[in-house]
């Protein structure tokens, strides 16, 4: 897999072809306002309004077409790119495609502990990340590489147990597993080539960090109007962890003022009722599409 990173200006992102985390991510590039169309029959898809190509893969092979400058960027879980040990930069952390590498055994089986497992064979998809947990451990276990359908191997004897990903561990439940212990917590990550780029793709990755950026920022922000007594706005405007300075327009009512400022979501229900007893009425609260700072 050889090609330079910048033998060409729009930048190729590699994601997922079909799993846990496509449509978050696809949800994600239409978010920041990239558009493109069937990209579920097509490996290659050009944005229609931005310098960037979509590349349809498994989530496997993503941290090496990465590293290898195939991709100059690709969104996939930290799992992966640990297990294949890729030389890639971590540009940013993202709070969906949350899962964990646990090892997990037949119910009422004979494996109850980690040091159980001496002895025993574990079906995987990451070896490597399975070795060095018990080789940490002095414990010695055999690894068996599967690619998919690992939660079936115990059921068929081609294993002992397994070492998989669980999310929602219905998977697990569904063949009669159990979880023993997790091993490595993962979530996505949007990752970029080591290769040198030009410097023109450097600026379309600067671009899209920072839509990226503003759109997570709005998702986690809220636009709050309210209308508040004068004489409240000092103690108010201690209130709101605000951005910057809130909007104070008077009313036509005397004494009486409207605020308008952006507030972090996590802390909403605090503000909320903190504010009602400074006396602030019509609190009205809105989504916002994207913030730049
Ligand atoms: C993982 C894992 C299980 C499933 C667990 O597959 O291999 O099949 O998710 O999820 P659950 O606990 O919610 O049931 P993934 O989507 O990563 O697909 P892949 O292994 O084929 O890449
Ligand atoms: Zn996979």
């Amino acid at each position: 897999m050889q090609r330079t990173a910048d033998s060409k200006t729009s930048l190729r992102i590699a994601i997922q072809k079909s799993g846990r985390l496509t449509d978050k991510t696809i949800d994600l590039l239409k978010g920041i306002g990239l558009r493109f169309d069937d990209y579920k029959r097509n490996l290659l898809v050009k944005c229609r309004n931005f310098d960037v190509e979509l590349l349809l893969i498994r989530d496997d092979d993503i941290p090496e077409y990465v590293q290898d400058g195939v991709c100059d960027l690709g969104f996939v879980g930290a799992n992966e790119t640990q297990e294949k040990g890729a030389d890639v930069t971590v540009l940013r952390g993202l709070d969906y495609g949350v899962c964990r590498l646990s090892l997990a055994v037949p119910k009422d089986g004979n494996i109850q502990s980690v040091e159980d497992f001496e002895g025993k064979s574990i079906a995987t998809s990451y070896p490597n990340i399975t070795q060095n947990f018990f080789k940490e451990r002095n414990i010695n276990a055999d690894t068996v590489t599967i690619s998919g359908a690992v939660e079936i191997a115990p059921r068929l004897e081609v294993a002992d147990a397994i070492c998989d990903l669980v999310s929602t561990g219905n998977t697990l439940k569904a063949n009669g597993l159990q979880e023993l212990k997790s091993i490595l917590e993962s979530e996505t990550q949007l990752i970029r080539t080591n290769k040198k780029l030009s410097p023109g793709k450097k600026q379309l990755i600067d671009k899209f960090l920072q839509r990226m950026d503003g759109h997570q920022q709005a998702e986690r922000s809220r636009y709050i109007m309210m209308n508040a007594p004068e004489e409240a706005v000092p103690r108010i405007k201690e209130i709101i962890p605000s951005l910057k300075s809130p909007t104070v327009m008077p009313l036509a009512d005397n004494g009486m003022v409207a605020i308008h400022t952006v507030i972090p979501i996590d802390e909403f229900w605090i503000v909320m009722e903190k504010l009602k007893t400074e006396g602030a009425t019509g609190i009205v609260i809105l989504p916002i599409e994207s913030m730049i700072l």
